[in-house]
């Protein structure tokens, strides 16, 4: 599985949550991206900052979280892969 893919590639295996191996980008201070995924999640890099909906931060336990924007993943706000089977469209 791998996190690295290119605009026009088809959207990447999910990218789970905290088991996921950890990174060093996550508030590092590098320069953020968000990677829209064609009909999938956005994936984050560099020195973000996940927070809930109270500001609190969420440990991502990784480098690079891919993030649900489907509504249909069980690990909320990740991607657990249930775009494809929901056969999401953002278009
Ligand atoms: S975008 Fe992947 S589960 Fe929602």
């Amino acid at each position: 599985m791998s996190a690295e893919h290119g605009a026009g590639d088809p959207a990447p295996d999910p990218v789970p949550g905290p088991t996921a191996m950890p990174g060093p980008g996550a508030g590092s201070g590098e320069p953020v991206t968000i990677t829209v995924c064609p009909d999938g999640p956005l994936l984050v890099r560099g020195g973000y900052e996940l927070l809930d909906g109270d500001d609190r931060p969420i440990d991502p336990g990784r480098a690079t979280v891919a993030l649900c924007r489907c509504g249909a993943s069980s690990i909320k706000p990740f991607c657990d892969g249930s775009h494809k089977r929901a056969r999401f469209r953002a278009r």
